[in-house]
C-alpha cells in the first residue's frame, strides 16, 4: 500500500482554495489517514526540499513554503503517488492541463498551491519529516469496494 504526502501550500491557504484542494483528490476516491496545519520553519522546509539545495529557485523557494501556514496530508492508496501527481498538473501551471488543480487555479511556477510526493521513496522520506507513525491512522472505510 502507497502513501504520498501532500502540502496545501502558503499561496493556497491565502486564497481560500483549501477546501478545494482537498475536496478533488477526496472525490477521486483518495483515503486521508493523516492531517494537521503547521506553519513550516526554515529548518524543515530545507529538510523537505533538500533535493532542491543549491538551484536558482531554492532560497525563493524556502522562503515561500516558510511564508504562512500550510496543511500536510497523507493519502494512502494503490498507486497514489502517481494518481496525486497527475491531478495536481505540472510544475509550471502555465503548462498544465485545464482539470488539473494547477492548471485551473495557478498561474505562475512559484505559486503552484499544491505539493505532491514525487515516488514512494521520497514519500515516505518526507512523511517521516511531517508525522509521527501514530498520526497515521489505520482505519478502514467501506466506500473502497466501489472505488
Ligand atoms: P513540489 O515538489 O512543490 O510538489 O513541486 P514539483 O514536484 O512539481 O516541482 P519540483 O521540481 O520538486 O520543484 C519544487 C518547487 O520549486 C519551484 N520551482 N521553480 N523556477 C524554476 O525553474 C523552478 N523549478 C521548480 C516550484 O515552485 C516547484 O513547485
Ligand atoms: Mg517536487
Amino acid at each position: 500500500m502507497e502513501r504520498s504526502l501532500v502540502l496545501i501550500k502558503p499561496d493556497a491557504i491565502q486564497r481560500g482554495l483549501t477546501g478545494e484542494i482537498i475536496t478533488r483528490l477526496e472525490k477521486k476516491g483518495l483515503k486521508l489517514v493523516a492531517i494537521k496545519m503547521i506553519h513550516l520553519d526554515r529548518s524543515l522546509a530545507e529538510k523537505h526540499y533538500a533535493i532542491h539545495e543549491g538551484k536558482p529557485f531554492f532560497k525563493d523557494l524556502v522562503s515561500f513554503i516558510t511564508s504562512s501556514p500550510i496543511i500536510a496530508i497523507v493519502f494512502q492508496g494503490d498507486n497514489v503517488v502517481n494518481i496525486i501527481r497527475r491531478s495536481m498538473g505540472e510544475t509550471n501551471p502555465a503548462e498544465s492541463a485545464s482539470g488539473t488543480i494547477r492548471g485551473d487555479y495557478a498561474i505562475s511556477i512559484e505559486h503552484n498551491l499544491i505539493h505532491g510526493s514525487d515516488s514512494s521513496q521520497n514519500a515516505a522520506k518526507e512523511i517521516g519529516l511531517f508525522f509521527s507513525s501514530g498520526e497515521i491512522l489505520d482505519y478502514s472505510r467501506d466506500i473502497d469496494r466501489w472505488t
